[in-house]
């Protein structure tokens, strides 16, 4: 059967004002989604080659307020328009897809404009400076029909949904903490890493808060302990630099019904496996109760597989060890996929937010020296 000639435009508008998800089966080619990539530095580098490949995506624009960056990445990647700033994006060729890879700073105002302007925009995190501005952004796509999706995807991978599975199925028994670690010795190019809304938690826990709270649940509270530990740095872009924000962080999360974990992130630790972590082999988190534990093997952006011990099976026996094509520089794809096949996605801007407030909430406490109730929320369980 010859599936009914649909202007990609109006598909694309159709399947987001959606809730129920069309089953449609056009041509891959006909559905490419138009993408501009902003921010053209260090994650572009991953994220470009991943779009390149990507079926569902065509890279149309790049920009980059140092245009040498933007001009770098056209030549490698042949996208022909090169812009220096967002206002000469959102004027420039159309696209669908705005792609942010910008400082973390700059994303709450750039993914605001590109919403404003009828943009989809897929984030790299966080999506906002803060949970209450990332609300109203969400609600600013809503009403203009658009997507938003913020970075990390850990819930996509092949071993999140097994340590979700065994969880539901009840394999630990009475579950009762977590613990989550990520640290190397801090980015060494770019000042904002460690300017205000900065710092490890952003950059590195996110990853860990993010799977904690999607195998766990949402937090209900939050008590942290922050430091700098390294009060001034020499990065490339800046020269020396005074560190503002945590480089050292420990946050403790209530998820209810009595289950508390905690994630430790940081800027001084010293990693054997470099700031990649490549093939980490420990766990990196480990999820524990009554009849159970269970210990994922490398980091949960590039997990290698888990490690499952139950009553019945004492020893550690190494599990879902297929990473069935998930890799962290997929998220923009994925965002694609979506976006032209209507397919479901896990990764949710309520998710994301919720971890922009915990990382709030642990600044709170720190400040406070107080226990931080949580208001946000999302969809849970994220694997059914
Ligand atoms: N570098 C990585 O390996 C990595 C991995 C995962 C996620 N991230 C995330 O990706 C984002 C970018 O990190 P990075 O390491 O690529 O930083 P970077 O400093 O290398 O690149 C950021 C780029 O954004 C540009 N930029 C800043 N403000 C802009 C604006 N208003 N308009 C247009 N361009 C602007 C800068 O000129 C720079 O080229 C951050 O959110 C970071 O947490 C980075």
């Amino acid at each position: 059967m010859t599936p009914p000639a649909v202007d990609r435009r109006l598909f694309l508008g159709t399947t987001l004002a959606a809730t129920a998800v069309p089953a449609l089966a056009a041509e891959p080619l006909a559905k490419k989604v138009k993408v501009a990539v902003i921010g053209c530095g260090s994650v572009s580098g991953q994220y470009l080659p991943n779009l390149a490949k990507c079926p569902y995506a065509e890279v149309v624009a790049v920009c980059d307020i140092k245009p040498d960056r933007a001009e770098k990445r056209g030549n490698q990647f042949k996208v022909a328009n090169r812009y220096p700033h967002i206002d000469q994006l959102l004027a420039g060729v159309p696209f669908d897809l705005m792609v942010n890879l910008t400082d973390m700073q700059e994303h709450e105002h750039l993914n605001r404009q590109a919403v404003e302007a009828g943009k989809h925009v897929w984030s790299e995190k966080p999506l906002a400076n803060s949970l209450q501005a990332g609300q109203a952004l969400l609600e600013l796509s809503r009403k203009k029909g658009t997507r938003l999706w913020g970075a990390p995807i850990p819930v996509t991978s092949p071993q999140f949904a097994f340590m979700a599975r065994q969880l539901a199925a009840g394999k630990l028994g009475r579950v009762a903490a977590a613990h989550a670690d990520y640290g190397h010795t801090g980015p060494g190019w770019s000042a904002f890493f460690y300017e205000k809304g900065g710092g490890s938690m952003p950059d590195l826990a996110v990853y860990n808060l993010t799977t904690l709270t999607g195998l766990l649940g949402p937090a209900k509270s939050v008590t942290a302990m922050l430091s700098v530990v390294t009060p001034t740095r020499r990065v490339d872009d800046n020269g020396e630099i005074k560190v503002v924000a945590e480089d050292n962080a420990m946050v403790l999360m209530d998820h209810g019904n009595g289950v508390i974990s905690h994630t430790q992130s940081g800027f001084n630790y010293f990693n054997p496996h470099g700031h990649e972590g490549k093939n980490e082999t420990r766990h990196t988190i480990g999820i524990v109760g009554s009849k159970g534990a269970m210990g994922l093997v490398g980091y949960d952006w590039e997990p290698q597989g888990v490690d499952l011990a139950t009553e019945n099976k004492p020893g550690f026996v190494r599990e879902s060890t297929d990473k069935g094509g998930y890799v962290w520089q997929m998220g923009a794809s994925l965002a694609c996929e979506c976006l032209a096949t209507g397919k479901d996605f896990l990764v949710t801007p309520e998710h994301a937010l919720h971890v922009l407030e915990v990382i709030q909430a642990a600044r709170q406490s720190q400040d406070t020296g107080r226990r931080v109730e949580m208001r946000s929320t999302f969809k849970w369980p994220v694997v059914s």
